[in-house]
Formats: C-alpha cells, structure tokens, sequence
C-alpha cells in the first residue's frame, strides 16, 4: 500500500527542465531516501509534492497522489488544508521559513490550533513538550522566544517540531539535520524514524548522509541532473549498486571498517547545469561506461531495484 505516489513528474522553468520523469513511492511508516549530488533536483522534487514551487516553476508533466488524490490537480485551499495537518515539510533552509515576529512555541504550536486539534492551552503545552523532545534545553522559556533570539541550529529544531507535532501522515524532510551537530542529529533522526514507525508516518527523507541512509531508510531512490537514475531497497542497492553513477556516490563516501587508501574517491566533474545538460542519458559525460548507445534516454526498468542505464554494472565487484 502507498500514501505517496509520485508518477513521472516533470518540472520546468519556462522551456528548461528541470525535473524530468521522476517516479517514487511511499508507504505508510516507511522512510525512502532521496540522494544525489547537489543540483539533482531533489528539493524542486519535495516542493513540487507539496505544491509550494517557487513563482516561475511549473509542474509540466506527471502526477502527485497522495491517499488517491493528484495534489498537482487541487485547488490551492485545499491542499492548504492538507499541509501542516497531514503533509510536513522541513525546509532546507529553515531560518527563512519561521516567522521573525512570532514567538517559537506558538509557531510550533499553530497546526494544531489553526486545524482544531487542540486547545490553545492543550497547544502551548504540546509545544513545550515537543521542543523538548527535539532537544532544545528549557523549553518552556524557549518558547515564549522570537526566532532572532534563538541560534540556527536552534531554529532549525523549532521548524523540526512544528513539522512533528501534527503527527502527519506524509513527512518530507529536505536535509532536516544538516546545520546541527551530530548528537542532536542523531536524536531528530531517531526521532522522525519512531515517529515515522510509531503514527505509520510515510517519510520522505533528503540527505547527502548515506550512514543516514543505511541507517533509517527502506529504500533509497538515486537522482541525477533532474532524473531518478536508480532506486530499490537500501540493502541491496548499496551492496551492489547497478548505475555507474550510483556506485561514484557510494565510493565518495569513507568507510569506518576500511582503512583509507590515499585520497577519497571524487567524481568526475561537476553537475552540470540544467541548460547544458546532454542529450540521452544525462550522466554520460562524466560515466567512464558511456558509449555511443548514451546518447539516446535510457529508460528505468521495471522491478523492486530499478537502474536507468544501458551499461549498467552486472556483478558487485
Ligand atoms: N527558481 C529556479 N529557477 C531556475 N532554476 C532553478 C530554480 N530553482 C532551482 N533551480 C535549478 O534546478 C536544479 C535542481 O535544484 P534543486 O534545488 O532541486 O537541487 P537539489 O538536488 O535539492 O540540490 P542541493 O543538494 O544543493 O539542495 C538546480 O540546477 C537549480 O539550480
Ligand atoms: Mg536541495
């Protein structure tokens, strides 16, 4: 059973693509990752499923459903409803996305009054305790705090837990942790992977953190330049990854049980910006796999480990 199903979704500013064809699923209480390097597309992927897109982006193809419903085909007030009662989001840029002039703990507090949940009281409360769980030492006095007052990594808290304490169904969470400092990364990971267990919580997790990835997630869906180029299940594609691109990002990672030898691995390149992007396969020019069949658009195969490549790595090494 899904909750999210995101069906070949394309999105473009004026004629440039920039997402093209992306296909995921989500189950209830299950977490899929979503990796790639940065440029990938994964963020314009997580805003278009939330509908909040910035002005000059489109979606142009594909559709969004959520429990049985194309969110790209619903009025705006409608999946206003939605938001912030059944769908989350954390923002990458979480500063930004707190009101400067509004104390913390009615901000944490506010999905749960706007869409009659609980009392104002009941809400303060909730709140505290939230802010608690997220790690921010005295919450109560915290809370009656503007965000100015509060450091980044303290914000970035303050936005996990007005994310969590709806209990939504879909979590999207677009490198929640990526300012903190591991110890409390660790507990707000935890915490969004008992949340996503306990409440059956479907959670849509960004990050460039593969120990992360390894650790919370079921299964892991790959992006590169605006495309999912491989996704399945986290054990097996890590262990064997089949796009040549997948395996680069997995080699870029240092690994605890080895000792390193020399450098770390890097890819080749850059990601190249969206309006020069080649033809076909979009990694081809940085793939020491491409050959003249790259030039034309490798499609994803069908199965549980799905790789979009026509050189695709047959055997772990
Ligand atoms: N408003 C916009 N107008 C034009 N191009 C945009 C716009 N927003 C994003 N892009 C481009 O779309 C591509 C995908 O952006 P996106 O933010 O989804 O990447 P990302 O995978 O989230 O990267 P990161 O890991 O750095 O967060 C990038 O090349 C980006 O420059
Ligand atoms: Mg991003």
């Amino acid at each position: 059973m899904t909750l999210l199903s995101v069906q070949d979704l394309a999105v473009q500013a004026g004629a440039l693509s920039l997402v093209d064809g992306v296909s995921l699923d989500v189950a209830p209480g299950e977490v899929v990752a979503l990796v790639g390097e940065s440029g990938s597309g994964k963020s314009l992927t997580a805003l278009s499923i939330m509908g909040l897109l910035a002005e000059g982006l489109t979606v142009t193809g594909g559709r969004v459903d959520y429990d049985g419903t194309d969110l790209t085909a619903l009025p705006e007030d409608r999946l206003r409803a939605l938001r912030g009662a059944d769908l989350a989001m954390i923002f990458q840029e979480p500063v930004s996305s707190l009101n400067p002039l509004v104390p913390v703990g009615r901000q944490v507090a506010e999905s749960l009054v706007v869409h009659d949940r609980a009392s104002e009281a009941e809400a303060a409360e909730a709140a505290i305790e939230m802010l608690r769980r997220v790690g921010i030492p005295e919450p109560a006095r915290r809370a009656t705090q503007l965000p100015t007052e509060l450091s980044g990594g303290m914000c970035q808290r303050v936005m996990i837990a007005a994310a969590l304490i709806s209990r939504p169904r879909l979590l999207i969470a677009d490198e929640p942790t990526t300012a903190l400092d591991v110890t409390i990364q660790a507990q707000i990971l935890t915490l969004m992977a008992d949340l996503a267990a306990d409440a059956g919580t479907a959670v849509l997790l960004i990050t460039h953190d593969m120990g992360v990835v390894a650790e919370l997630a079921g299964r892991v869906c790959v992006m590169y330049g605006g495309r999912v180029v491989e996704q399945g299940p986290v054990d097996p594609l890590f262990a064997a990854p089949r796009h040549p691109y997948t395996r680069m990002l997995l080699r870029t990672i240092p690994r605890l049980d080895e000792p390193t030898k020399g450098e770390l691995f890097a890819i080749r390149g850059n990601v190249p910006s969206p309006k020069n992007w080649p033809e076909g396969c979009r990694f081809r020019t940085r793939c020491d796999r491409a050959s003249d069949a790259c030039t034309a658009r490798p499609a994803l195969i069908k199965g549980d480990h799905r790789v979009a490549c026509f050189h695709p790595v047959e055997d772990p090494e």
